[in-house]
């Protein structure tokens, strides 16, 4: 199962794309620098290219540490994100959902010349680059993401007294499609040579990115669970089957609801159409180049469905992994897909 997350800051009339106020010109100064010796000290895995170190009970990648520490004791504003599981999607429908009333013809949306990653910012890079003052550029209201699980976030935003009008949204993912995903897209750009077995038994015993993956799903289930005005929980599988639904719901989670007017106009189909799989792989913007870390844009956009897991995985690896989730997830409340 994979997850993703994103926290608008309601106020104002709509998000604009990150990359529209972020000119460069903030010096970086690496978390590293600061938080180094405490990175150095956490237990260590190499996976071909990935180093991971294992911080609060999550094997995070080494890169986002000493900036996950940064986001913890700094943060004042901000968002989060699983790998693998719909983020993309997840961010497009978000902001497209957030900038319907964004002043602009349709045909010019941001989201038809840019990358949905390069409209909401991915607070992992910026506070591992020490570029969090980059986020000051961005106006209200806000989207963000991260891959931190619900326990890392910081107090700003999971705290009773936290920031006014942040709210979490959080996606999971059938966990046998979400590794399979994850494979393609290490291989990708991490590990041309990875094996599908070897990352079925990372993801089994826990030490995948942002793993143990069933602790991560758990920790915003619990979050949606105790505090559901601020924690929603929504699942990759349903947004496929109901999309529209979701968008309803999602629009009036972040306080955008859609009137009856824009519901008459089409609006709801519209974010839809925009954020389609289909027609957003087609995009220039999601074809070529790459983004953060090197990674080919069009890696983000692969098959798009649920179940593709039946042409990697043996059953014997299905019915191993769904029985790991059925044990985790037993008292909970939470069915995997
Ligand atoms: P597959 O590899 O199974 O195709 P993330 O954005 O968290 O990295 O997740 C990537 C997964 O979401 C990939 O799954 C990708 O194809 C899928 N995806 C990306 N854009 C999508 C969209 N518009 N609609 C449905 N799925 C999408």
């Amino acid at each position: 199962m994979a997850s993703s997350t994103t926290m608008p800051m309601l106020s104002g009339s709509g998000p604009v794309p990150f990359t529209d106020v972020d000119d460069d010109t903030v010096p970086k100064r690496p978390a590293k620098e600061e938080f180094g010796g405490l990175v150095a000290a956490l237990p260590r895995k190499q996976q071909g290219a990935m180093e991971l170190r294992l911080y609060q009970g999550f094997w995070l990648s080494e890169h986002w540490v000493a900036g996950t520490v940064v986001f913890q004791r700094r943060f004042s504003r901000a968002g989060t994100t699983y790998p693998k599981c719909g983020t993309t999607w997840f961010k497009a429908l978000a902001f497209a959902a957030m900038t319907r009333a964004y002043p602009h013809p349709q045909h010019e949306h941001p989201l038809l010349r840019l990358n949905p990653h390069d409209c909401v910012p991915f607070l992992d890079d910026i506070f591992a680059d020490g570029q969090e003052a980059k986020l000051e550029a961005l106006p209200s209201p806000r989207l963000m993401n991260t891959h931190m699980p619900y326990t890392l976030l910081p107090e700003s935003v999971t705290g009773m007294g936290g920031i006014a009008g942040c709210k979490v949204v959080y996606i999971c993912r059938d966990p046998k499609d979400k590794v399979v995903s994850m494979w393609h897209f290490l291989r990708r750009r991490w590990q041309p040579d990875l094996s599908f077995a070897e990352l079925f038994e990372h993801v089994c015993d826990g030490s995948v990115v942002v793993g143990p993956i069933w602790d991560h799903v758990l920790s915003y289930w619990h979050a949606s669970v105790a505090r559901p005005d601020r924690v929603l929980f929504l699942k990759y599988e349903d947004l496929l089957n109901d999309a529209c639904g979701n968008v309803r719901r999602l629009a009036g989670f972040m306080g955008r609801p859609f009137s009856a007017a824009e519901e008459h106009a089409g609006a709801v189909e519209g974010v839809v159409e925009l954020c389609s799989f289909e027609r957003m792989k087609r995009l220039e913007a999601n074809r070529k180049g790459s983004l953060y870390h090197a990674v080919p844009r069009d890696a983000f956009f692969r098959k798009g469905v649920a179940g593709d897991w039946v042409n990697y995985m043996t059953p014997e690896m299905a019915a191993r992994l769904d029985e790991i989730v059925r044990e985790k997830f037993r008292g909970t409340g939470l069915v995997a897909a």
